[in-house]
C-alpha cells in the first residue's frame, strides 16, 4: 500500500510536512475528530490520489491560532483528485476518474441537503450543521492537503470531469471549483449582481477577487476591489477591476471619485472577522469594519453577500466580546436601508458544474485573476508564511508533482 503525507498545524505560526495514515473507507479517531463520528464506515467513499490542493485564507484562521483547531489537525478543503478506490456503496464514480470535491462534505439524504443547502448538511458533522475536510469543528474529516484522502459519499460529493486531457490542461482554473471560485461566485449573486451592476468587494485576498471575476462574469458594470494591500490591489487592476486603498481612509469618498456617487448597487465581504480598520489605523483589527462600511456604501434596498468568515469563538479576538464572536454591529444602518445579508458557507454544489463549464469553454481565467502558483508539497510551510504576510498569489499544491 502507498504511503501518505500531509500538511499538519502544529502551533500558532507553525505547519508541518507529516508521514500520516494512507487513507481508508473509515473514519478513525484523530485530532479533531468528533467522538460520535469514531468508526463510521464510508462504503459510500472514494479514496482520491490528490492532483492539486490550495492554501485558503480559511486556513490561515487556525494557522494564526485565531481558532480552537487541535495540534497534529492534518489541513485542507480545497481539492482536485484522481479516484484511486471507491467503496462497494459508490455505483457512478469510477477509478480514473479527475474530479472536483466541493469543500463542504454532504450527504446528499438530509432535509438540507434535498435543498441545495450542501453547506449545512445535517448528517456530517454531529456537532453542528455543515463539515468540511480538514477544518475546526467540522467534524474531523481528514484535510487533502497531502498525496491522499478519503471523500465520502462520492456518487454526490464528486464533481467528474468530462476529459481527463483536458481537465489536466485546465487543471489550475478547475483547482478553484473547489471552493473559491464558488464561493466568490456565491458572494456575488446573493449580493445580487446582475448585468450594469456597480459592486464593491472589500478583500482583494483569493475570495476578493474570486468574486470580482464573478461579478464581471455576471456582467456587473463597475467591479471595484478594496483591501490595504497594494501587491493585491495591482493583482484586481491587472483583469479590469477598480481599486479601494482603505488605508488611505473609508470607502466611500474614493467610491464617489470612480462612481460619482458614494455608494454602490451591490457590495461583498470577502474579508471576515480579521478585519483591518480604515484610514491610518488600518493595521489594528476592527472585527466589525467591514460589515458596517458595507452597510454604509450599500443603495437602499440592496444586498450584502457575505462570504467572509465570522466565528463564535476567538482566542486572539481584541475584546472579552469579540472572544465569543460579538461584533459592535450598527444594525440600525442596515435596517433602515432595508438591507438584506447572506452569511455563511458557500453551497459548493450549487455553482460547481456551470463554472466548470464557464472554464472548459473559456468564459473566464480564474487561475489568472488569482494568480495561481504551483508548489510542491514541502514547500507548504513557507507558502503559508509568504501567504499570511500578504503574497498576492493563490498557491496550488501539487503533491506528486502531475501539473505541467
Ligand atoms: N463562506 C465560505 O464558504 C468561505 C470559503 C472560503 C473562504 N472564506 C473566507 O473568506 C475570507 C477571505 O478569504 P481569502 O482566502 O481571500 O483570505 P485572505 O486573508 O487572503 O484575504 C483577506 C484580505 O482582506 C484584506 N482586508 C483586511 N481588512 C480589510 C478591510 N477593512 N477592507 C478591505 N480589505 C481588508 C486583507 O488585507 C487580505 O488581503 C476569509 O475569511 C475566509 O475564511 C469563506
Ligand atoms: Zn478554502
Ligand atoms: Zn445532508
Amino acid at each position: 500500500m502507498a504511503g501518505n503525507r500531509g500538511v499538519a498545524y502544529m502551533e500558532p505560526g507553525k505547519v508541518e510536512v507529516h508521514e500520516i495514515d494512507y487513507p481508508k473507507l473509515e473514519l478513525l479517531d484523530g485530532p479533531g475528530v468528533n467522538p460520535a463520528n469514531v468508526g463510521r464506515k464510508l462504503n459510500h467513499g472514494a479514496i482520491l490520489k490528490v492532483v492539486t490542493t490550495n492554501i485558503c485564507g480559511s486556513d490561515q484562521h487556525m494557522v494564526r491560532g485565531r481558532t480552537t483547531a487541535p495540534a497534529n489537525l492534518v489541513l485542507g478543503h480545497e481539492i482536485l483528485g484522481e479516484v484511486v478506490e471507491t467503496g462497494p456503496d459508490v455505483e457512478f464514480v469510477e477509478v480514473g476518474d479527475v474530479c472536483s470535491v466541493p469543500f463542504n462534505i454532504a450527504c446528499g439524504r438530509c432535509r438540507n441537503c434535498k435543498e441545495g443547502k450542501t453547506g449545512i448538511c445535517l448528517n456530517v458533522n454531529p456537532a453542528r450543521p455543515g463539515a468540511a475536510y480538514g477544518y475546526v469543528d467540522m467534524g474531523g474529516w481528514v484535510g487533502g492537503q497531502a498525496e491522499y484522502v478519503t471523500v465520502p459519499y462520492a456518487d454526490w460529493n464528486l464533481l467528474r470531469f468530462p476529459d481527463r486531457d483536458q481537465a489536466m490542461a485546465k487543471v489550475l482554473d478547475l483547482t478553484m471549483l473547489s471552493d473559491i471560485f464558488p464561493t466568490g461566485f456565491h458572494g456575488a449573486v446573493t449580493a445580487g449582481v446582475k448585468p450594469g451592476s456597480t459592486v464593491y468587494i472589500a478583500g482583494a485576498g483569493p475570495v476578493g477577487l474570486a468574486a470580482a471575476a464573478s461579478a464581471q462574469l455576471l456582467g456587473a458594470a463597475v467591479v471595484i476591489v478594496a483591501d490595504l494591500n497594494e501587491q493585491r490591489l495591482a493583482q484586481a487592476r491587472s483583469f479590469g477591476c477598480e481599486t479601494v486603498d482603505v488605508s488611505k481612509g473609508a470607502p466611500q469618498d474614493q467610491i464617489e471619485q470612480l462612481l460619482g456617487v458614494p455608494e454602490v448597487d451591490a457590495a461583498v465581504d470577502a474579508v471576515g472577522f480579521e478585519a483591518r480598520g480604515h484610514g491610518d489605523g488600518s493595521t489594528t483589527e476592527a472585527p466589525a469594519t467591514v460589515l458596517n462600511s458595507l452597510m454604509e456604501v450599500t443603495a437602499a434596498g440592496g444586498q450584502i453577500g457575505i462570504p467572509g468568515l465570522y466565528v463564535t469563538g476567538d482566542p486572539g479576538g481584541i475584546d472579552e466580546a469579540a472572544k465569543v464572536g460579538s461584533l459592535s454591529l450598527s444594525l440600525g444602518t442596515g435596517w433602515a436601508k432595508s438591507l438584506s445579508f447572506t452569511t455563511g458557507q458557500c453551497p459548493v454544489m450549487r455553482y460547481n458544474l456551470g463554472l466548470m463549464k464557464a472554464i472548459l469553454h473559456e468564459k473566464v481565467q480564474i487561475a489568472k485573476a488569482v494568480n495561481a502558483t504551483v508548489i510542491p508539497l514541502d514547500d507548504a510551510p513557507q507558502s503559508y508564511a509568504e501567504f499570511d504576510s500578504g503574497a498576492a498569489k493563490k498557491y496550488v499544491i501539487d503533491p506528486h508533482g502531475m501539473v505541467a
